[in-house]
């Protein structure tokens, strides 16, 4: 395709993770919630940045595991605009990784893949290595022209007009990246959008964003059935105002027809029956039955009352992770693949302190994933501030002070990346609430 000047070309030098960018107005780093799209200019939310972040890191992770196969990647960035997520995979995954890369950018605004392009020509991968093409039209047909290993889809509102076809496009092993932005459908505040749309009821409370992230999968899981192939989810996140998911898709029509084993749903307050049964299912730590827990998952075929409020789903019950995905997302490999090195004359005209805004972004993009990574398929997903309400206890015991003390106990347990103060672990119940009252005696 030729190259077009786009109007407001050549914009200013920006900088995201290592990746020099040309825009037509320089974003507010410190955004964290959508942005419109704005007259001629190009898109960019700085709000995505941890996002592309991760993506880059799980890209590098996929390569170095094999998932990818051992042969050239065909990636596809469906939903590109400026193209800025694309650039930073092959810019900033290691040079042995990006020289496997062959990425195509796709949108349906041509002044956004031009802005792309002019952008990879000006500034193309520091290693040199790696292949960018472009596509203009629609992703709906586009996505089938040509079989991926990767595939990105991150529109604005809900991914689900796209998930069908990039789904049929991957090949026999591939990743699909999915984000959604259709936040008040997601977590159950537009209760009509999420049913129609997803299919699913989701309680607003704390684990609203969870429970979304679970009805998110169980879609992406139908989808690929239907398509004789099951999904195992890496990694999952709810990021200011958006969620994204990330899965390996593989080809498998015996796994594809078991896909409902992981569905079900999530009870707050669930019963002495409903807990046992969520016991009895693999899903809940053995635990006395004293004190009730305050959510438990229920595989889908155990008999529920849909519109009961306490009941969310369905929605996926499995992992929503994966323990090697996630472990790999260290502080110290995020900075050495996405942080920005200061120089004298920076052509984006940063300063120290801007240089280091950007590192310290880059590292809270994966703040706790690491760790998190090891108990990502635990039962509990624990709010403190939920805790201490459910318990009647003074205020909401430190999270870090739960983990540690858990782990001193011999449980599994972790901070987690999410929006408010939690924790994951495979401790029982009983050893949850002994932790709780210990930190903070009842009222
Ligand atoms: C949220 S933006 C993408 C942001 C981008 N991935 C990034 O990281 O900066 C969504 C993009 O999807 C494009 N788009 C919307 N519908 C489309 C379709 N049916 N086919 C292709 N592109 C589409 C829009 O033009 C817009 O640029």
């Amino acid at each position: 395709m030729d190259w077009e000047e786009p109007k407001g070309w050549p914009g200013v030098i920006h900088r995201e993770g290592r990746t020099l960018v040309r825009v037509s107005e320089r974003p507010d780093s410190q955004k964290t919630g959508p942005v419109s799209r704005r007259g001629d200019g190009v898109f960019l939310n700085p709000a995505m940045s941890g996002s592309r972040t991760r993506s880059v890191l799980l890209l590098d992770h996929a390569i170095e595991s094999g998932i990818l196969g051992e042969g050239p990647i065909y990636a596809l960035d469906g939903l590109a605009a400026g193209g800025i997520r694309a650039r930073r995979w092959l810019n900033e995954i290691s040079e042995d990784n990006a020289k496997r890369l062959d990425v195509t950018i796709s949108d349906l605004d041509r002044g956004a893949i031009d802005w792309a392009m002019g952008n990879h020509r000006d500034f193309p991968p520091l290693h040199g290595k790696g292949q960018l093409s472009s596509a203009v039209g629609d992703l709906r047909k586009l996505v089938l022209s040509h079989g991926r290993h990767w595939v990105d889809i991150d529109p604005f509102g809900s991914p689900l007009p796209f998930l069908d076809t990039a789904v049929q496009s991957l090949a026999r092993s591939g990743v699909i990246e999915v984000s959604a932005t259709d936040t008040a459908a997601l977590t159950g505040s537009s209760r009509g959008a999420m049913l129609r749309r997803y299919g699913a009821r989701v309680r607003t409370d704390g684990l609203a964003h969870d429970s979304a992230l679970r009805v998110m999968l169980a879609n992406l899981a139908s989808t690929a059935a239907k398509h004789d192939r099951c999904m195992e989810p890496l990694l999952s996140i709810w990021d200011s105002h958006h969620l994204r998911v990330s899965a390996r898709v593989r080809k498998s029509r015996s796994r594809a027809n078991i896909f409902e084993d992981d569905i079900g749903w999530r009870v707050h307050s669930p019963t002495h029956e409903e807990v046992l049964a969520s016991v009895e299912a693999g899903l809940h730590p053995s635990c006395s039955l004293d004190s009730l827990p305050m959510t438990c998952l229920l595989p889908v075929s155990h008999p529920v009352e849909r519109k009961d409020p306490r009941i969310s789903g369905p929605l996926w019950i499995g992992s929503i992770g994966d323990q090697s995905a996630m472990c790999s997302m260290t502080e110290e490999k995020a900075t050495r693949l996405c942080a920005p090195e200061f120089a004298d004359e920076d052509l984006a005209g940063w300063s120290e302190k801007d240089f280091e805004m950007e590192r310290r972004r880059v590292v809270r993009s994966v703040r706790n994933i690491e760790h998190e990574g090891a108990v990502i398929g635990s039962a509990h997903h624990i709010l403190v501030d939920d805790l201490s309400s459910w318990l009647g206890i003074g205020s909401p015991p430190s999270p870090t002070l739960m983990v540690n003390k858990l782990n001193e106990m011999g449980c599994n347990a972790s901070l987690t990346h999410y929006g408010k103060p939690s924790f994951r672990t495979g401790a029982s119940w009983d050893d949850i609430v002994e932790v709780a009252l210990s930190l903070q005696p009842p009222m």
